[in-house]
Order: structure tokens, then sequence, then C-alpha cells
């Protein structure tokens, strides 16, 4: 999920790969750390559902870890799945920087086995939607099962952004994007605004 239109208009950026430096992730975050290129739409992967991550592949899930938070950290992000960086398997990061402190959940193979009633809306955006925003209504709580990057199994219950990000990351595991949430019309217009703009960049960068 992309920080909030504030956040993002801001110098966010920098100073959120600098407060990361002492991210268990990133024990040396030098300049050197390779970002991932962020799949935008309309690209296919963003719709397919992705792969249970299996036992003999949790090294591969490590591995990627600290260039994914590097990644998420620079958007400014707070939240990126593995589809979203073109991996098809079942992971994703959040990390809400709660008191501008490092707070990095890794979730594999996440699962919501409970949702509560009541539904909470708040404004989303998303790294692979670069600049469009829309407010989403969703639980406002949830239960969260998922294995940590250790391999421990571990359960979660979040309410407020958690809640909203969390549900928002094991979307795109499943291939749904926050504006598949709105109308058509909604959802159309979003994504007919988001084409322009892509377009209208790649004609100024040529
Ligand atoms: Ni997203």
């Amino acid at each position: 999920m992309a920080a909030g239109p504030a956040v993002a208009r801001g110098e966010a950026a920098a100073e959120a790969v600098d407060r990361a430096a002492s991210h268990r992730y990133m024990p040396d975050m030098s300049d050197t750390i390779e970002m991932l290129p962020i799949v935008v739409v309309p690209d296919p992967i963003l719709k397919a559902r992705a792969r249970p991550v299996a036992a003999t592949e949790m090294d591969q899930v490590r591995g990627l870890l600290p260039r994914m938070f590097a990644t998420m950290y620079q958007a400014p992000g707070i939240g990126l799945a593995a589809p979203q960086v073109g991996v098809g398997l079942r992971f994703a990061i959040v990390d809400l920087m709660p008191d501008d402190k490092p707070t990095p959940i890794v979730l594999i193979n996440p699962e919501v086995i409970a949702r509560s009633e009541e539904l909470a809306t708040r404004e989303e955006g998303c790294l692979s939607l670069p600049g469009q925003y829309a407010d989403v209504t969703r639980p406002a709580r949830v239960m969260v099962r998922y294995t940590d990057a250790d391999g421990a199994k571990r359960q979660i219950e979040a309410d407020g952004l958690l809640a909203a990000c969390i549900q928002h990351e094991i979307d795109h595991l499943d291939g749904i994007l926050f504006v598949d949430h709105l109308s058509a019309l909604k959802r159309n217009m979003i994504l007919r605004r988001l084409a322009k703009e892509l377009r209208q960049k790649r004609a100024e960068a040529m």
C-alpha cells in the first residue's frame, strides 16, 4: 500500500530509508542495495493468484526481503506484496513506522481467519497504481494467521490502518487491487487517469 498522499508528496523517501538503517533486514544499508522494479497496472501478474510459499522456498523469500524492504521504504510505501515485484508467491511485507520507528512485519502465506462485521472506510493508494487514491471500505478488524521470516507460525489481530494495510496486501496475493473494491465507474476513471499519466510520463522521458 502506498503511503498517504501527504507523505507521497513530501520528501519522505530519503528520510524513510535513513530510518530503515536500523532495520534487521538491512544490516548494511549501503548505497549499493539494489531496488526492485515495482510492477505497475496493467501488468497481468497483478491480476494473478499467487502460489503458496513452500518450506523449501523460505530461503528464496528471505533472500528477497532486504531488497523488498528497501524498495518499499524508498517508494515510500507501508506495504508491498511479492507480485508487485514480479514474484508470484504468497508473501508480503508491511511497516507502518509507528512513532517513526521501523516495525517490519513479514507475512508469509497469510490467511484472514476472522473479520469484524464492523466496517471502516479509509483512503488507500497502491505502489502499483502510482499517484491514485480512493476511499475503500473493508472489515474494521481482522485476525490473520501467517508464517514469519523465521518460519514461526503467528497470528496477529489488527485494527485501524494496520487492518486495512494487511487486507490490501493479502488482496494482492489473490490478484485483487484496491480499485476492485470500487464501483466500475470509479475504477475505470482511476485506471484511465493512471494510463494517461503514465503515457505522459513516458512521453516526457523520451
Ligand atoms: Ni497495493
